[in-house]
């Protein structure tokens, strides 16, 4: 029997091995091919580590062995550098027209559409996430290549007012060369495709290092993208362990082959490949993490503020960059807005993100599940109030931790002070805008930031103020392809997705054409 989904103008189906869409009126019927791969994409071909090495991926839900892929090592990288390189200089990417790029962008997208119910299961088997947020995030991630697709026609450069009459001045655009990507485990999908597409618009080749956790999903993005036809050499992907994971980061950056880096992760890695990157020079974009304030003042419409807590914090079990991750609570409200939120956690459903319904599914790996847990011990110990929650939930599995909500947070606690990327709401409680605003702006990062408030004078002053990169004013749910996303701060260099996403991926090329006659 035929599944279909309705998504404004595209209707997706699934019959049994077929997969059809119907993109724009126009119907697309394909075998649905299988799309987990064991082995890493060089130069056009799927090829294993030269030294034959591979490594296990697991199922955080359960902690089963999912797949393998290759553990590459530098030497496997160079060679995915080197096609990356030729493609781009000597078998002429850099020549392929715009529309060219984006006919093959259009593509990749398609059939990224058409495949979503196999990727979907894939990213829920790696990365624990409740199968509505992998099909989430793979509307979200491909949203990126229908928008770049787009972009890559618009990528104009200007001709310059001279102030002399025998001169033209002419600013193009031109594709930087070899652009690395380093890609994180929270969005195996979106991460890579607003990177990759962004790069391949510009004009410029790829080399793809998804994250240890998560490869498996990248795999299945470059199936189809090889099946949608790019040049060999054009998209590389490659896989390695974490043991390997470092060495890589380094030569990407150290390369002189490779002309961009663009970066999603800690900031602790993101400022050592900022770093390695500085001998050369080499242009970066980084989007690491975060400390995302959650201002709710006493104007707010407080069952908005809830629904939009609940969405910001819980979207992908608080592993977010951009999760709300200090609730900043005004005194007249504190109480009701806590009692609320406290009953929205209580009805979550928790467990294996394949499983109907499931909300909240298990954290990626046991560090992660010990860094919540010594976060919660910490602030326990130091006098904080457990509302709700606050221990592992060991009979769903090993890497379960509970929705759980604390107040009573004070400035010595890490709670207060770090990001936990975790399911845990941390409350302070504030009384006026200005304190609101001086224990917000006290972190270091700066990439998101929320708040709630019905007073116009207030939204102005607060989002003029607030130092994030990015502001939710009423709104916990702010991604789109069509907004610059980043931040400032420690939080991050450059701008992803919306029309500045191509400007990391491209150079301005002063042209002045002189003794005109
Ligand atoms: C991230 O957590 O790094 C990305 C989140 C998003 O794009 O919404």
């Amino acid at each position: 029997m035929a599944i279909l989904l309705s998504l404004g103008r595209f209707t997706l189906g699934r019959a049994v091995g077929v997969g059809f869409a119907k993109i724009n009126g126009i119907s697309l019927i394909r075998r649905t091919m299988h799309l987990q791969q064991n082995q890493a994409f060089v130069n056009g071909k799927w090829v294993g580590a030269r030294s034959g090495e591979t490594f296990e991926i697991t199922n955080p839900a359960n902690e089963q062995v999912i797949g393998t892929v290759p553990d590459m090592d530098v030497d496997d990288v160079n060679e995915a550098i080197g096609s990356a390189y030729d493609a781009f200089y000597d078998k002429g990417w850099h020549n392929s027209t715009a529309k060219e790029r984006a006919a093959l962008l259009k593509k990749w997208f398609h059939l990224l559409e058409i495949n979503r119910q196999e990727i979907a299961r894939i990213m829920t088997a790696e990365s624990g996430k409740p199968i509505a947020e992998s099909l989430g995030e793979i509307s979200y991630g491909n949203s990126f290549v229908e928008w770049f697709a787009e972009e890559a026609r618009r990528i104009y450069g200007e001709i310059v007012p001279t102030p002399q009459a025998n001169r033209q001045m002419m600013l193009v655009k031109q594709p930087v060369g070899v652009a690395g990507l380093i890609t994180p485990w929270n969005f195996p999908h979106a991460m890579i495709t607003r990177k990759a597409s962004a790069a391949i618009a510009a004009g410029c080749t790829v080399v793809i290092k998804p994250a240890e956790d998560t490869p498996l999903t990248a795999l299945a993005l470059t199936k189809l993208a090889e099946e949608a036809g790019f040049p060999k050499g054009v998209f590389n992907v490659i896989t390695s362990s974490r043991k390997n994971a470092a060495s890589i980061g380094e030569l990407l950056c150290k390369s002189e082959k490779v002309a961009a880096i663009s970066f999603t992760g800690s900031t602790e890695v993101g400022r050592l490949l900022y770093k390695q990157c500085s001998d050369g020079i080499k242009r970066i974009g980084l989007e690491l993490g975060g400390n995302a304030p959650f201002i709710v003042f006493s104007s707010a419409d407080l069952d908005k503020a809830v629904t939009g807590a609940m969405n910001s914090k819980f979207r992908n079990c608080g592993q977010t960059c951009i999760s709300a991750n200090r609730f900043l609570i005004q005194d007249e409200i504190h109480d009701e807005f806590i009692a609320r939120l406290t009953e929205k956690i209580k009805a979550l459903k928790i467990g294996d993100g394949s499983h109907d319904g499931v909300q909240i599914g298990p954290l990626i790996n046991h560090s992660q599940v010990n860094k919540v847990t010594e976060f919660v011990e910490d602030a326990k110990q130091k006098g904080a109030h457990v509302v709700y929650g606050g221990h592992q939930l060991s009979q769903h599995g090993a890497l379960f931790f509970e929705p759980t909500i604390i107040t009573h947070l004070r400035d010595d606690m890490r709670l207060y002070k770090e990001e936990i990327f975790g399911p845990v709401v941390s409350v302070i409680r504030f009384k006026t805008e200005e304190e609101a605003l001086q224990i917000a702006n006290a972190s270091q990062r700066g990439l998101a930031g929320y708040f709630y408030s019905n007073d116009l004078n207030q939204v102005f002053r607060v989002s003029k103020l607030l130092e994030t990169g990015m502001i939710g004013i009423n709104e916990g749910l702010i991604s789109s392809a069509e907004a610059a996303f980043g931040g400032i701060k420690e939080s991050g260099i450059g701008r992803e997705g919306s029309k500045y996403g191509i400007d990391e991926y491209v150079y301005i090329k002063y042209l002045c054409y002189g003794s005109l006659e």
